[in-house]
């Protein structure tokens, strides 16, 4: 059984609630933590290895070693809640049952970098989270963890939430920053990154909500025993967010020392797949990341078992292997059609690109209709080409990786599962009554 280090408490009634989250020992590593420097802090972020949970898995302490400290110049923390990716609902999870977790790790990493104002950046679809995480708010100010002075130490911190759009664009940390400061969500130019010139030009560092809130135990069991969690730089727990074709869709925590194949069939996690069908293949870290066939998301490409962690899921690299990513990890049975689910991955890369570079702009909608002819069964083996074609235009070509998360996904479906592109084209007839997985599987 995994470690549970953030979920620990989540199963216990009014948890939400400061009384019961006291009594559960919370803000307890506030107070050591406050009792700390800002630099032993950061000290114990960087020797427990944590890698940001958004998706990138950049390391924590070293985004936070990067924080330009100017003189006089104000600087803030940014929690990116803006959890838009497919496939992707741990922060939801844990900003709904475990809010004080989220502030508590909020203001030891204000704390830790000077940030007298700090935000929660939500999505506008999390409708009913603002209100719970602003009654935290409150809870924590009047018991003195927010506000002036806090525990008298003299410091002072502030947090507020704002909501978001709607829009996917603005889960990318600068078209974040530039909703925050109320313009159109386009993404900046990195560099500078938001260390250097982030909210209103100022150092800030955005960090994910379950990244935030993993501060806590770290500073509660202390860096070094964290780092003793997990395997290789994969460092603590993870929460993943399974759904799909399995038997108990939901949020796990894991230690990262289990292999996918336990993850999928054990009964701790996703209890196996329904109806004994067979595993077709798997998305494990939300839609952005390359779709990987059950032959090779079993085994690594050395044929060693594949593990749920940084390391092991992108063994081989993008052409066989795949991401930890946001830990959205979406199951595909037998019966599931790729290019239909390519398509509609493709569908809404289009819907939400912002249109500010052409190769994204033009290339998610032209790949999107060339997905779409063949699925219905109107297309020509060329597409397939040219579809191949056109994502290699698009990535690494934009200021932003929506133009990657939209072409990884159609050069993972052509490379590992082709067969049925070419079955699509070849069977016309086929593809409005059956699909390639009913068919040939
Ligand atoms: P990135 O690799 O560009 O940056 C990661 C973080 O490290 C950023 O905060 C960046 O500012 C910082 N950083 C990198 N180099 C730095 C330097 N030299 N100095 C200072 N800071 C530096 O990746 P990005 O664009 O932040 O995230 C992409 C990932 O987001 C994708 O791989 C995808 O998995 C994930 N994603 C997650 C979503 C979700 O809902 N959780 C939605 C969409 C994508």
């Amino acid at each position: 059984m995994s470690k549970k280090l953030l979920l620990k408490d989540a199963h216990i009634e009014g948890i939400r609630y400061l009384e019961t989250y006291r009594k559960q020992g919370g803000y307890t590593a506030a107070e050591k933590a406050l009792k700390m420097t800002p630099d032993e802090i950061l000290e114990e972020v960087k020797t427990s290895g944590l890698r940001g949970r958004g998706g990138a898995g950049f390391p924590t302490g070293m985004k936070w070693s990067f924080l330009a400290k100017p003189e006089g110049v104000p600087r803030h923390l940014v929690v990116n809640a803006d959890e838009s990716e497919p496939g992707t609902f741990k922060d939801r999870y844990l900003m709904e049952f475990l809010p004080h977790l989220l502030i508590e790790g909020m203001l030891i990493s204000s704390y830790c970098l000077g940030s007298n104002v700090s935000y929660i950046y939500i999505r506008g679809e999390y409708s009913w989270i603002p209100d719970i995480l602003e009654e935290a708010i409150d809870e924590a100010k009047a018991a003195g963890f927010l506000g002036k002075n806090i525990l008298g130490t003299g410091f002072d911190c502030e947090i507020y939430v704002q909501r978001g759009g709607g829009a996917y664009i603005c889960g990318e940390e600068t078209a974040l920053l530039e909703s925050l400061e109320g313009k159109r969500g386009n993404p900046r130019l990195k560099p500078p990154f938001p260390a250097v010139k982030g909210l209103w030009e100022r150092p800030t560092v955005v960090n994910n909500v379950e990244s935030i809130a993993a501060i806590v135990p770290i500073i509660d069991i202390t860096g070094a025993e964290y780092a003793k969690i997990g395997i290789g730089r994969s460092t603590g727990t993870k929460l993943i967010s399974a759904c799909g074709n399995i038997n108990k869709p939901g949020v796990y925590e894991i230690d990262m020392t289990i292999t996918v194949e336990e993850f999928i069939y054990s009964e701790e996690y996703c209890g196996g797949i329904p109806n004994g069908k067979k595993l077709k293949a798997c998305i494990p870290g939300g839609s952005s990341v390359p779709i990987v066939p059950a032959n090779l998301l079993l085994k690594t490409v050395n044929g060693e078992p594949r593990y749920m962690n940084y390391e092991s899921l992108a063994d081989g690299g993008f052409a066989t292997g795949t991401m930890m990513g946001s830990g959205g990890f979406i199951v595909l049975d037998e019966d599931q059609c790729v290019v239909e689910h390519t398509m509609t991955l493709a569908r809404f890369y289009h819907h939400e690109s912002c249109g500010q570079c052409t190769p994204c702009r033009e290339g998610t909608g032209w790949m999107h209709k060339i997905l779409k002819k063949i699925e219905k069964g109107e297309g020509k083996m060329e597409d397939i080409d040219l579809l191949w074609d056109i994502q290699r235009k698009i990535e690494g070509n934009t200021i932003c990786p929506l133009g990657d998360a939209a072409a990884w996904p159609v050069a993972a479906a052509i490379r590992h599962f082709r067969d049925e592109f070419e079955w699509h084209v070849k069977n016309p007839e086929l593809c409005l009554t059956q699909n390639y997985g009913l068919a040939n599987y």
